[in-house]
């Protein structure tokens, strides 16, 4: 009269089991759920009474009660359904209890006894393997998902009779889905798209070889999105760990591709201007991971970054400094990944002209000064390269030949991201970006004309010391993309180039 069947849940990106347990009683029937559920979990009684009238199988005419157990956690969400009505069956003697040992279930069910898919599932599998058991039962449509993990049997089902089938033997395993193969020709834009642009695209290099945050500053259609959008193509493929952690976060926030349960490519998001401080960090009612969390080992893209909220901005300070996201609640502390590189753009003024070629610019200077001024400040600083886009002409457009792919860039990425890991070692900076102050003094050192330069161009240029310290790690970088041991003038003066704003002149 009593059964439990194994269930998952996450918090934040850390799966944990729960128990379903099912207790059938004397009394008139009712159905009540214990173990602190709210949301939707409320429902499922609906969805697992009709769910089961409409597979044949009837609701015990008993006093049904559903305990998720650890009790202390708030249980939300839709994936008990499944656990729930097979934990029903199994107390009622219509499914052998032996079916579900070793096994653990998760998955919405629909009215008519449909499986639906629900999130989350790659962290449940993890855990699963963690924990010892042997297979998951899950919505079909979440089976690739599953199988990323190895070393536990994966079962995708499609109905709730199908899952009952299986377990009591009278039906065939479903064939095993297709474990994720990555997807041909992984990636849909490459460096190679873009003509001409020898500064911006030589800025990325540096930004994906140094862990540089850029900002592209130019007029619309420039291209600045266009290259943005190509920095992952020319980072470092990612490791075994990179994409697990990464799909594990597509997973929970119900964003992962279908047809790539283990992320390839490193993640690109490009969250609206007018995005809240939540939802660019986490937290919430859900407590789910942020934009900066789902741009983990990947891009985080600001367009128009004098758009977005102050408070937005402020809010992503921490997590840039820190890699991480800690999300506070009463009863727990959520600590989310957020190891993003952030590209920024924008208009070098409100009209969008300032500096153009061809095109004149209609903006007041103050309008000018104010506009530049919402983006100054605590992310600014954080930016070590800034860069001028300016526009391609048509007839270079035509013209141009196609420029050099991505694949060839990421040769050159590599090999400086090879020399870091060498002078660095395992304890220290992973990248010259996140280069500490011991290791900058050391790693970092200039000779006489070096020094002789900077310091005229900290002079000319009224530079901050927070902006000398970038223009080291940036200097560093190219360094290391040139194969020289140390900084030579020629890499500072390179590395002064990329302090647009700090450089230019305004009316
Ligand atoms: N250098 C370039 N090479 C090829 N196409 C370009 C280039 N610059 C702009 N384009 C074209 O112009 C479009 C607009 O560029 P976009 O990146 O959206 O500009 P921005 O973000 O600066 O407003 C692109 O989608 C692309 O088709
Ligand atoms: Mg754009
Ligand atoms: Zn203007």
């Amino acid at each position: 009269m009593l059964s439990t069947v194994v269930s998952g849940a996450v918090l934040g990106i850390e799966a944990y089991s729960v128990e379903v347990e099912v207790h059938l009683g004397r009394g008139m029937m009712v159905f009540s759920t214990v173990g602190l559920p709210v949301g939707a979990v409320c429902e499922a009684r609906t969805r697992v009474k009709s769910a089961l009238d409409n597979c044949g199988f009837g609701f015990p005419q008993r006093r049904v009660t559903v305990n998720l157990a650890p009790g202390h956690i708030r249980k939300d969400g839709t994936a008990f359904d499944l656990p729930i009505a097979l934990g029903i069956l199994s107390a009622d003697g219509k499914l052998p209890s032996a079916a579900l040992e070793g096994a653990l279930v998760i998955g919405e069910l629909a009215l008519d006894g449909r499986v639906r898919g629900v999130r989350g599932v790659l962290a449940m599998a993890a855990h699963a393997r963690r924990s010892g058991l042997r297979r998951v039962l899950v919505p079909r449509e979440n089976a690739a998902e599953a199988s990323v993990v190895d070393g536990v049997e994966v079962v995708g089902v499609e109905h709730l009779a199908q899952a009952v089938g299986v377990l009591n033997g009278s039906e065939p395993l479903p064939a095993p889905a297709v474990p994720p193969q990555g997807r041909p020709g992984s990636a849909d834009v490459d460096l190679a798209d873009v003509r001409g642009q020898a500064v911006a695209r030589r800025a990325l290099e540096v930004a994906a070889a140094g862990g540089h945050n850029l900002l592209f500053v130019g007029p619309p259609g420039s291209g600045k999105t266009m290259l943005a959008r190509r920095l992952p193509t020319i980072a470092p493929p990612m490791s075994f760990e990179e994409r697990l952690e990464s799909s594990i976060i597509a997973s929970v926030s119900g964003v992962l591709p279908p047809d790539e349960p283990l992320l390839d490519r490193r993640p690109f998001r490009a969250p609206h201007h007018s995005v809240s401080d939540v939802a660019l960090t986490g937290g919430g009612p859900l407590a789910r991971p942020g934009e900066v969390s789902l741009a983990h080992n990947g891009v985080l893209f600001l367009d128009e970054m004098p758009e977005f909220r102050r408070n937005a901005l402020e809010a992503l300070r921490q997590p840039l400094e820190d890699g991480h996201v800690v999300v506070a609640r009463a009863q727990y502390r959520l600590v989310y990944p957020a190891r993003a590189m952030v590209v920024a753009a924008m208009n070098p003024c409100p009209c969008g002209y300032f500096g153009h070629p061809r095109q004149p610019c209609v903006c007041h200077p103050n309008a000018i000064r104010l506009y530049r001024n919402r983006i100054s400040g605590p992310l600014l600083d954080r930016i070590d390269l800034q860069v001028a886009v300016d526009p391609v002409s048509t007839a270079e457009l035509r013209t141009a030949t196609p420029g050099e792919t991505s694949a060839a860039v990421r040769e050159r990425v590599l090999a400086a991201r090879e020399r870091q890991r060498v002078r660095f070692g395992d304890a220290g900076a992973r990248c010259n970006a996140l280069m500490r102050p011991r290791e900058l003094r050391r790693h970092c050192k200039l000779d006489a004309g070096g020094e002789a330069l900077l310091a005229a161009a900290v002079e000319r240029m009224n530079l901050s010391a927070r902006s000398h310290d970038r223009i080291l790690k940036v200097a560093r970088t190219l360094a290391d993309l040139g194969d020289a041991p140390s900084i030579a003038p020629a890499h500072l003066a390179e590395a002064l180039q990329y302090r647009q704003l700090d450089r230019e002149v305004l009316p």
